[in-house]
């Protein structure tokens, strides 16, 4: 095995599967590129695990949902990285990162070597054992990140067969699983700190929608903190203590508290802050040092390139948090589309420096979605600033659609749509990009998602 590259993604996830692809577009050599991956499986779909994979007819499997399928484009089965000459090395953690040395090295002592490193480790999951729950470490409590572990829920579905689940969380994990557990028949309950679900995105308003939605379809939603679990003698959880007093009987447990960035292999090698690896440009970075590089982000002067402070290492995907010109603002997005489109980015930077070409600036307006039961939104822009609800939200109507705008500064710059059609998504993406000027925000709530498609 070869153990020294021009160029190495760290992770096989979305990101890198997406700089791959890029590489290749852009011209690679055979045995340039190595994506070294603790997953067993070539780069894929990662969405998918919490949607069509776990559908109890016709499930997504392999090899349908590898990247770039999301996209819209040819996907990527194993072979094409044997075609195009890129070192696959799979079920490989890599455990500590030399920066300085440019080398890497696995869990089996394997040292690899890089000329330019992108970091593309995504997220983990932040696990109720981390804040000490009692009994968190039975077998039957399940998180999901990773395909094998999608699996093991998947066996666990069978096994239980419309058995009762409690689902920890009432983020996207704990609506999208909640919805699948249901799919799946069982009895499910749902528990989550108040005051509504999804909290970081969703008004109150938006939430109360998706709440009823739930409860309707037989969903047993409960505001609540779990601080522990009985455990039988096979150490698999029986039931879930509330911190109220109350105890839920479980089959299975699934938990979604959040996510983590894997930056923990870096740490004290780069820069870092918010939890993610900064990314800015390099260059206004060395002239000007870092505040007055926050400043020029500030009156909008730099850009994001993607590389960290250490000269030939990328960051990108979940954990780089890098300069959201749009707002001015370093950020980090855990989302999949900021994951393809930073990948292929950062890629187009590499060459570009390796050609001498002018460098361009990642504009980046977020984009992120979800789809449970027969549901389907989508969030373009900031939800920042003042709220205007539209349409008809109400769950027990034929139309679902309903949605929000955000005003800032007498700007709208953020859109919410439920159940919108291509027109009417790619209206609202409009609108955050460009933010349009709103003077009265009544005509808002009147015209709906007509605003954004006459706009
Ligand atoms: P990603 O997590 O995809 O890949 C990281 C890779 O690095 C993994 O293969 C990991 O094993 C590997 N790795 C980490 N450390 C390593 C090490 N030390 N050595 C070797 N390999 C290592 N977003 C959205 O917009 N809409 C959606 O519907 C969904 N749905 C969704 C469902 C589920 C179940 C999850 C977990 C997440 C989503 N997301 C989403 C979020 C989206 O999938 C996420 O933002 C991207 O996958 C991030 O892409 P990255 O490549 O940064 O990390
Ligand atoms: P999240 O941050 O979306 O939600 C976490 C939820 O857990 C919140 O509602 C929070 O109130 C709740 N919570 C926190 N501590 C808790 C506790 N002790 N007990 C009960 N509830 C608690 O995170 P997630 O849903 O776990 O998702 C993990 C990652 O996967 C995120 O990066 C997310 O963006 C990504 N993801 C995205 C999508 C999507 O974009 N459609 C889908 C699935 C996952």
């Amino acid at each position: 095995m070869r153990n020294h590259f021009k160029y190495i993604i760290l992770g096989g996830g979305v990101a890198g599967g997406y700089a791959a692809r890029e590489f290749v577009k852009q011209g690679l050599n055979a045995g340039e590129l190595a994506i070294i991956s603790k997953e067993g499986v070539a780069p894929y779909e990662r969405p998918a695990l919490s949607k069509a994979y776990l559908f109890p007819e016709g499930p997504a499997r392999l090899p349908t949902f590898h990247v770039c399928v999301g996209s819209g484009g040819e996907r990527l089965f194993p072979e094409w990285y044997t075609e195009k000459g890129i070192d696959l090395i799979l079920d490989t953690e890599i455990v500590k990162a030399d920066l300085a040395s440019k080398v890497l090295i696995s869990a089996s002592g394997t040292v690899f070597s890089y000329d330019i490193l992108i970091i593309a480790t995504g997220s983990t999951v932040i696990k109720l054992s981390d804040f000490g729950v009692q009994g968190a470490n039975a077998k039957n409590i399940f998180y999901l990140r990773e395909i094998s572990k999608a699996d093991k829920l998947v066996a666990a579905i069978k096994t239980k067969k419309n058995g009762k689940a409690v689902v920890i969380g009432g983020g996207y994990i704990g609506l999208e699983l909640t919805a699948a557990m249901k799919t799946n028949n069982f009895s499910v309950t749902m528990v989550y700190p108040g005051p509504w679900c999804m909290p970081r995105l969703f008004t109150a308003e938006i939430a109360s929608f998706y709440e009823a939605y739930y409860t309707n379809k037989g969903v047993n939603i409960i505001k609540g903190t779990v601080v522990g679990f009985d455990t039988d003698a096979s150490e698999e959880a029986k039931s879930v203590k509330l911190k109220d007093g109350r105890v839920l009987d479980a089959d299975i447990v699934v938990v979604g508290v959040g996510g983590r960035p894997l930056t923990t292999l870096f740490a004290g090698q780069l820069e870092e802050e918010k939890g993610g690896i900064t990314v800015q440009s390099e260059f206004l970075f060395a002239l000007c040092g870092y505040y007055s590089y926050r400043l020029l982000l500030k009156v909008g002067k730099t850009d994001g390139c993607f590389r960290t402070s250490v000269p030939n290492v990328y960051a990108v995907g979940d954990v780089a948090i890098f300069p959201m010109i749009q707002y001015k603002e370093m950020r980090r997005v855990e989302h999949v589309d900021h994951a393809r489109k930073s990948a292929e980015h950062a890629v187009k930077v590499i060459k570009a420096i390796e050609e001498g070409e002018p460098l361009q600036e990642y504009h980046y307006v977020p984009y992120f979605y979800s789809r449970f039961f027969d549901l389907s939104w989508q969030f373009h822009g900031d939800n920042d600033g003042e709220t205007v609800l539209f349409g008809k939200n109400d769950p027990t109507s034929a139309s679902r659609k309903f949605g929000a705008y955000w005003i800032k500064d007498g700007k709208v710059v953020g859109a919410f749509l439920e159940s919108g059609n291509q027109e009417e998504n790619k209206a609202i993406a409009w609108v955050a990009k460009h933010q349009p000027s709103i003077s009265d925000p009544s005509l808002l709530k009147e015209k709906g998602v007509g605003f954004a498609i006459g706009t």
